[in-house]
């Protein structure tokens, strides 16, 4: 075992462990796996439900588990009306900053008004249960509004990350035959407009699915409006169809909620289906537990609301836990690097959760910048996206925590829903590792043959049990889901995550990252066979190979390998043109590092590209075995 598996505890303080939600997590976990139904319906009878369930874990179609069937519940209810009913109501619900300094708060009651009007709107646009609406936007409350309104009355969202672009979007909205697009004119990023309308509308002459979009007015861009598909939101909000009263839909709890595309092993991007029921109480409960939610607390999760962290963490559990919830639309370096210690101070916030990336991003500014700022209303942080080096986590626990606040590092998926491994505040943390299972989760390390390894030996993670928070599905592809993602051995399933992983001999997870053709760009999932496609729509493009290598900020960077069509010629302009190419269609968090044109790729005998042989020889590795290599 390495040293750094034996580094030392970090004990978390007297006060952080006597204000804690939960005090024991040895006998708290071992009763979620021993009654692990009966965990999880102690859970969900925290929630407000119009009619309980059947059965809390229904397992006769497995791995196509079901979790609280019978029970009738929409997680908006449980996320805005039933705060309306008490003392949340006037509460504020959401504070949201734009990157200029503008300012918008809204109470739950607010919340609610803004959302009914919404799905008012919606429903005029002939919105029903079960219709799935694309959305498109930046980081701004109208986000938020968008993806509620539709929950609200049944309908099925599905988020595309506003820094995606048209090809990326268009095949979003193609696999899910939206016919409703909701997006905005455009976003702000480091004093610049970015123009997501135009984008949309490149996107919605590929994908002819579309009728009806409705754009909101962020900023002063003159965007180009088509009379018979494109609304104005606050046109649509004028008329008196927009009241702000609306029914909650009563859904069932395995009606779907949202659909949220990630990054695979091949192809084009899946579809994870979310449901109404288990994921309200898996999202609530791993938010409360993991970070200790308190009535008066202010939470910050500084991620995009388009990734399923933003679905998870902004919007779902914390709504649903009833804390006020901060947005920021911009950079956080932008206009100087003290952004967000700035927001820290000025709006007292107590919890951050944030990605290694954007802490390593920050860091390289030094500590002078966070040093300016009072900082003492933070009591816990969080990471999330990739593993958290060491160096980063000192960093953030000593400049920002100031040695006070735990770091709760969160491994999960946007095919988990939620937390599957992370500390509670309570956890004696190694800087590094997620530490141990969250509960009523069972998690081994496996080799090749499915046998769990030694402490400290290096395997595959796999989820020994079914969750609420869980993805039932891959969007109209069951097969894919039940072959990508379970395996049976004997009479039990197991859920494969597709990451390596160690254990060491306290029992502490330390996930070393994907197995897979995924890779983690500044946090960010991106399949090598989505950038490689995009290459490919390039006219000069014959071939192309996409690679992570290391880079100090971003974790992974992009690198590419170009086969030219016959008569091309690679210079230092095309391959700046290939690099923008990319960026124009997938957007620019995929923008390849580097390409590099090649005469021919590395491949096996049965055509695919040995991505790893490309990987070893840029690291200028051993290229291990080369058995099924093509002469
Ligand atoms: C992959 C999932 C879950 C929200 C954001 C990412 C990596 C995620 C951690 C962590 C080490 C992590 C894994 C995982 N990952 N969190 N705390 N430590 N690795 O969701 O985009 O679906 O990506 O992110 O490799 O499989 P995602």
């Amino acid at each position: 075992m390495s040293d750094s598996n034996q580094s030392e505890f970090i004990y978390p303080s007297q006060a952080v462990i006597d204000q804690a939600n939960v005090s024991d997590y040895e006998a708290l976990y071992n009763y979620s796996v021993t009654d692990r139904e009966g965990f999880w319906a102690e859970q969900a009878d925290t929630l407000s439900w119009y009619k309980k369930w059947d059965s809390v874990l229904d397992e006769s179609n497995a791995p196509f588990y079901k979790w609280f069937d019978g029970g009738s519940i929409n997680i908006v209810d449980n996320a805005i009306d039933r705060h309306l009913k008490n003392a949340n109501r006037n509460k504020m619900a959401i504070i949201w900053e734009g990157e200029n300094g503008q300012v918008r708060n809204f109470s739950y009651n607010g919340l609610n008004r803004e959302v009914c009007q919404f799905a008012n709107v919606l429903k005029s646009m002939g919105v029903v249960k079960g219709d799935i609406v694309t959305i498109y936007m930046p980081q701004i409350p109208e986000l938020v509004f968008a993806m509620l309104a539709c929950a609200k009355i049944g309908a099925i969202h599905s988020v595309v990350y506003g820094g995606f672009s048209t090809e990326a979007l268009a095949s979003r909205i193609d696999d899910a035959h939206s016919r409703v697009l909701i997006t905005a004119d455009g976003g702000w990023r480091r004093g610049k407009q970015i123009d997501l309308k135009s984008i949309a509308n490149d996107a919605m002459s590929r994908s002819p699915s579309v009728e009806v979009c409705i754009c909101v007015k962020n900023n002063e861009l003159d965007v180009e409006m088509e009379p018979s598909r494109d609304f104005w939101l606050h046109d649509l909000k004028a008329l008196p169809i927009a009241s702000p009263k609306c029914e909650t839909e009563q859904t069932s709890s395995e009606d779907p909620l949202f659909i949220l595309y990630t990054s695979g092993t091949t192809g084009s991007p899946k579809g994870m289906v979310h449901t109404h029921g288990g994921y309200a109480v898996y999202t609530s409960t791993t938010h409360r537990m993991a970070f200790d939610i308190k009535p008066e607390d202010r939470w910050w999760c500084a991620a995009d609301p388009g990734w399923i962290t933003g679905h998870s963490y902004i919007v779902y559990g914390p709504l649903i836990n009833g804390a006020t919830i901060m947005l920021y639309e911009g950079a956080p370096n932008y206009p100087y690097p003290n952004r967000w210690w700035q927001i820290v101070e000025k709006y007292g916030i107590n919890i951050l959760y944030t990605s290694p990336t954007a802490i390593r991003g920050l860091m390289r500014f030094g500590e002078r910048w966070p040093q300016k700022h009072d900082l003492t209303s933070l009591r816990l942080l969080g990471s999330v996206g990739e593993p958290i080096n060491p160096e980063a986590w000192k960093w953030y626990h000593k400049v920002i925590g100031q040695e006070r606040c735990p770091i709760i590092d969160t491994w999960w998926q946007t095919e988990t829903g939620g937390f599957m491994i992370c500390p509670l505040p309570i956890t004696p943390l190694k800087p590094g590792s997620a530490t141990k299972p969250f509960f009523g989760n069972e998690i081994t390390i496996v080799d090749d043959d499915g046998e769990e390894v030694g402490a400290g030996e290096e395997g595959k993670l796999i989820i020994n049990n079914p969750w609420p928070g869980m993805a039932r599905t891959v969007f109209k592809d069951d097969q894919r889901y039940q072959d990508l993602y379970w395996s049976k051995v004997g009479d039990k399933w197991r859920y494969l995550a597709g990451d390596s992983a160690k254990k060491d001999s306290d029992g502490y997870i330390w996930v070393i990252g994907r197995m897979d053709e995924v890779l983690k760009v500044s946090g960010y999932r991106l399949g090598t066979a989505e950038i490689e496609s995009a290459l490919i729509s390039h006219p000069a493009v014959n071939e192309a190979a996409a690679i992570g290598l290391p880079h100090e900020l971003k974790g992974n960077a992009i690198h590419t390998y170009v086969i030219l069509k016959q008569g091309m010629v690679g210079d230092q302009k095309l391959a700046a043109e290939l690099r923008a190419h990319v960026g124009h269609e997938m957007g620019k968090i995929a923008t390849p590092e580097s390409v590099e044109f090649v005469e021919s790729l590395p491949k096996t005998r049965s055509g695919k590209i040995m991505r790893r042989v490309l990987k070893a020889r840029a690291l200028g590795q051993d290229e291990g075995d080369l058995s099924t290599l093509e002469e």
